[in-house]
């Protein structure tokens, strides 16, 4: 048992490793989100939502499935065991045609953040992190977005819910010939 539990622990900063560097390959953004979901135990008190908008651009980036899979799991501990709403969106934003970008959002109703919980959100290990995760988790998310390209917003208040919002620039030539996209009702 000794012997498995350590090369199980082994594989771990393997499998990190291969996500650390920089992102080569080209990756369906909601194949990623869809990975992200599955990895994830969604409790049955919870109605969730995913709206993945068809025929988005491929994007380079290494992790977008942990990147889903850890905002899903800090939106179900901020739910609390409560009934809400939690959902997945992703979309095509090309309200300037010549600067679109794809937006992947994960938005609960859970406890929300406060001013001052939400300006320390990207901090590790700091006081006030509530629950039994190790407080790292929105560094690497921001790490993995940041690797990408992309940005990060997160919207947040106080017992109503909090919506992370990430957006990733394409190039206008990529969306072509696709489907007119736009932001969700
Ligand atoms: N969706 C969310 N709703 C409310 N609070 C959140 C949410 N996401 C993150 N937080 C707060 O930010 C802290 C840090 O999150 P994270 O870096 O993922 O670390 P961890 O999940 O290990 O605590 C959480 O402990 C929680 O207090
Ligand atoms: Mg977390």
């Amino acid at each position: 048992m000794i012997d498995f539990n350590a090369d199980h622990a082994l594989e771990i900063p393997d499998e990190l490793r291969k996500r650390i560097g920089m992102p080569r390959e080209s990756v369906d953004v909601n194949a990623q989100v869809e990975a992200g979901i599955a990895a994830v135990q969604i409790p049955r008190q919870i109605e969730f939502v995913a709206d993945l908008a068809a025929g988005l651009p491929s994007i380079t980036c290494t992790a977008l499935d942990l990147v889903v899979e850890n905002l899903l799991l800090n939106a179900i501990k901020a739910m609390h065991d409560k009934p809400g709403v939690l959902s997945v969106r992703t979309w095509l934003d090309e309200r300037l045609p010549r600067e679109p970008f794809i937006v992947v959002t994960v938005k609960d109703t859970g406890i929300g953040m406060s001013k001052d919980e939400l300006g320390r959100l990207f901090e590790p290990r700091q006081a006030g992190h509530r629950g039994g995760g190790l407080g790292f988790g929105m560094r690497w998310v921001r790490g993995w977005v940041r690797r990408a390209h992309g940005l990060i917003g997160v919207e947040s208040e106080p017992g109503s819910g909090t919506t992370v919002t990430i957006r990733f620039q394409i190039h206008a030539h990529q969306t072509d010939r696709l489907p007119q996209g736009g932001e969700p009702a």
